[in-house]
C-alpha cells in the first residue's frame, strides 16, 4: 500500500515536471518549425480553365505556414521544376541577420537550380499577417505563392477580440503562361498581358467556358463542374466574430473586397496595429496584407456574396465570387441576391481616403525620427529604349545583373564586372517636369545601380506619379520594400511640394508598412530607417511592372553581414564557388 501511494506521488511529480517543463519550452524556447517543400508544374483549373500551374506539394496556394513570434522557419524547398530555376521570397519578414534568405533572385542569391533543394531558415520576429511568392522572373503568376501567419507570444494580447481566425487570398489569374507573358513584354513589337481571365478568392476563381471555342470545350480545357473551381466558402456561426487576414498577391489588379450585409473593421496593417475604422469596400493592392473583424450578426437563414473586384484600371475582368454560409445550414445554391460589381474602378478618391484613414493603433505608436539625412524622389513613368517597352523611375529602368549584389559586395568580387557603379538619380527635375504630360522618353536609359546608404541613416522616398505614355493615363503602383517597414508619412495628389507638402506629414501615428500604393497622378512619402544591414530590393509589386524595370535596390552595412552559405552562389560571377 504504501509502495503503492509513493508510486502515484511520483507519477504525480513526473506528470508536474513535464507539464512545468512544456511551459517553459512554449514560453521561452521559441520552436524551429521545419517545412519540406517541393516546387512543380502541374495540370490544375483554379477557374475551371485547365494550365500549367506551379504547386508546392500539389497545391495552389501552397501550405500556410503557421508560427508563433519569435520562431525559427526553415523550408527546404526542393525544385522539381525540370527545367526551370525558382526561388521564394519571405513577404513582409524583415530576415534580420539573414538577408541571404530574402530569396530575391538576382539580388540576395542565385536562383535554386532544377533539381537542387535549398533551405531558407529565418526568424519571424513580429506577429502579423505576411505572404510568401515567387522571386524570379514573373514565376509568381504561374501559381507560386501562400501565407504566412505569426501569432502572438504567449501571453501577449492584442488590441482587439474575436473568435475565430481565416485567411483570404486574392490573386488575378491569367490564361497565358509566364513565358508568353515576359516574351511579349520584351519584345518588339511590344505584347501586353491584357486584363486578368479571372480573379481567384483562395485560389478558386470562375472563367466563364461558353467564351472559349467549342474545340477546347470539348478536349476538356474548360470544366464550369470541375470542383477545383467551386468558389471558396467562409463557414460562420451566428454571432461570433472573426478576423479575416486578407492579403494580395494579384499580378497586375488593384481590387476591393467586399463581404454582401456585413461591415469590416479594420485593425491590421501588413503586421502592424491600425487605429480601427469600419469600411464596407476594402481597398487593397498586390503584396498588402489587412486583417479586419466581420461579426456574423445578419440573417442566418441565408446566404451571402463575398466579392472582389477590379478597381484602377478599366476591368474586364468578371468579378471574384466566394460564398459567407451561416452554420449549420449549407446552401447548395448562390445566395438570392446578385453580386455587387464594387465601387466605381475610376473613382480614386474613395481609395485615397482609405490609404489616408490607416494610421497607427494608439497604444501601438513607433515614433517616426522627426528628421531625415536623405530624400529620395522617384518619378514614376515610361520610357521606351531602343523600342522596348520599360517602366522608369527618373528615367531609369532598373535591370536585374546576372551576379546578385548581396554576394558580389560580401564576396569582395570585382564590383565593375558585376553592375554599374554610378548609383540612379536621386531626383528628376521636377520643376519643370509635367506630370499630367504624356512621357517624352528624354534622356532614358536602363541601369543596375543601386543606391548605397549610410548604415543606420534615416532615409525619405516620395513616390511621384506622373502620367504614362497613353494620353489622359497615369496607373496605381503598389511599392514594396525588402528588409524593412517604412513609415508612412503621407499621401497626396499633383506634384510633391518639397516645401508645403513636407510640413503636413504625418509624424505622431503614421502606420508602418511594408507595401504602399501610389495613386494615380499623386504622391506617396515613406521614410525607414536604413538599420537592417544586406541588399533589399524596393520595387512596384506588379509583376509585368517590376519586370520591365519599375524598381530600385538599396544596400546598407553590408560589411555587418555575416558569412553567407554557400547555397546561395553558383551563378555569374560566383560559378567556381563551391554549392554543396
Ligand atoms: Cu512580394 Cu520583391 O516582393
Ligand atoms: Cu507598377
Amino acid at each position: 500500500m504504501v509502495e503503492i501511494l509513493a508510486y502515484r506521488s511520483l507519477v504525480k511529480l513526473l506528470v508536474l515536471c513535464h507539464f512545468i517543463s512544456l511551459v517553459a519550452v512554449s514560453t521561452v524556447e521559441a520552436r524551429i518549425r521545419h517545412y519540406r517543400w517541393e516546387v512543380k508544374y502541374e495540370y490544375k483549373s483554379p477557374d475551371c480553365f485547365k494550365k500549367l500551374v506551379i504547386t508546392i506539394n500539389g497545391g495552389t496556394p501552397g501550405p500556410k505556414i503557421l508560427a508563433q513570434q519569435g520562431d525559427t522557419i526553415v523550408v527546404e524547398l526542393k525544385n522539381s521544376l525540370l527545367t526551370e530555376n525558382v526561388a521564394i521570397h519571405w513577404h513582409g519578414i524583415r530576415q534580420i541577420g539573414t538577408p541571404w534568405s530574402d530569396g530575391t533572385e538576382g539580388v540576395t542569391q542565385c536562383p535554386i537550380l532544377p533539381g537542387d533543394t535549398f533551405i531558407y531558415k529565418f526568424v519571424v520576429d513580429r506577429a502579423g499577417s505576411y505572404l510568401y511568392h515567387a522571386h524570379y522572373g514573373i514565376q509568381r503568376e504561374a501559381g507560386l505563392y501562400g501565407s504566412i501567419t505569426v501569432s502572438v507570444p504567449n501571453g501577449e494580447s492584442e488590441p482587439f477580440a474575436y473568435d475565430y481566425d481565416r485567411g483570404i487570398i486574392l490573386n488575378d489569374w491569367f490564361h497565358k503562361s509566364t513565358y508568353e507573358q515576359a516574351a511579349g513584354l520584351s519584345s518588339i513589337p511590344f505584347v501586353w498581358v491584357g486584363e486578368p481571365q479571372s480573379l481567384l478568392i483562395n485560389g478558386r476563381g470562375r472563367f466563364n467556358c461558353s467564351l472559349l471555342a467549342t474545340p477546347s470545350l470539348e478536349a476538356g480545357v474548360c470544366n464550369a463542374t470541375n470542383p477545383e473551381c467551386s468558389p471558396y466558402v467562409l463557414t460562420v456561426i451566428p454571432g461570433k466574430t472573426y478576423r479575416l487576414r486578407i492579403g494580395s498577391l494579384t499580378s497586375l489588379s488593384a481590387l476591393s473586397f467586399q463581404i454582401e450585409g456585413h461591415n469590416m473593421t479594420v485593425v491590421e496593417a501588413d503586421g502592424h496595429y491600425v487605429e480601427p475604422f469600419e469600411t464596407k469596400n476594402l481597398y487593397i493592392y498586390s503584396g498588402e496584407t489587412y486583417s479586419v473583424l466581420v461579426k456574423a450578426s445578419q440573417d442566418p437563414s441565408r446566404n451571402y456574396w463575398v466579392t472582389t473586384n477590379v478597381v484602377s484600371r478599366k476591368p474586364t475582368t468578371p468579378t471574384g465570387l466566394a460564398i459567407l454560409n451561416y452554420y449549420p445550414k449549407y446552401f447548395k445554391k448562390s445566395p438570392p441576391t446578385l453580386p455587387t460589381t464594387g465601387p466605381l474602378w475610376n473613382d480614386t478618391a474613395p481609395r485615397l481616403t482609405q490609404s489616408l484613414a490607416v494610421k497607427a493603433h494608439k497604444s501601438f505608436i513607433h515614433s517616426p525620427p522627426l528628421t531625415s539625412d536623405k530624400v529620395i524622389v522617384l518619378l514614376n513613368t515610361q520610357n521606351k529604349i531602343d523600342g522596348y517597352y520599360r517602366w522608369s523611375l527618373n528615367n531609369v529602368s532598373f535591370s536585374l545583373p546576372h551576379t546578385p549584389y548581396l554576394i558580389a559586395l560580401k564576396e569582395n568580387l570585382n564590383l565593375n564586372h558585376v553592375f554599374d557603379q554610378t548609383p540612379p538619380p536621386e531626383n528628376y527635375d521636377f520643376k519643370n517636369y509635367d506630370i499630367y504630360a504624356v512621357a517624352k522618353n528624354v534622356n532614358a536609359t536602363s541601369s543596375n545601380g543601386i543606391y548605397r546608404l549610410k548604415f543606420n541613416t534615416t532615409v525619405d522616398i516620395i513616390l511621384q506619379n506622373a502620367n504614362t505614355m497613353t494620353v489622359n493615363n497615369s496607373e496605381t503602383h503598389p511599392w514594396h520594400l525588402h528588409g524593412h517597414d517604412f513609415w508612412v508619412l503621407g499621401y497626396g495628389t499633383g506634384k510633391f511640394d518639397m516645401k508645403k507638402d513636407v510640413g503636413k506629414y504625418n509624424l505622431v501615428n503614421p502606420i508602418m508598412k511594408n507595401t504602399v500604393p501610389v495613386h494615380p497622378y499623386g504622391w506617396t512619402a515613406l521614410r525607414f530607417r536604413a538599420d537592417n544591414p544586406g541588399v533589399w530590393a524596393f520595387h512596384c509589386h506588379l509583376e509585368s511592372h517590376f519586370y520591365m524595370g519599375m524598381g530600385v535596390v538599396f544596400e546598407a552595412g553590408v560589411e555587418k553581414v555575416g558569412k553567407l552559405p554557400s547555397s546561395v552562389m553558383g551563378c555569374g560571377e560566383t560559378k567556381g564557388f563551391h554549392r554543396p
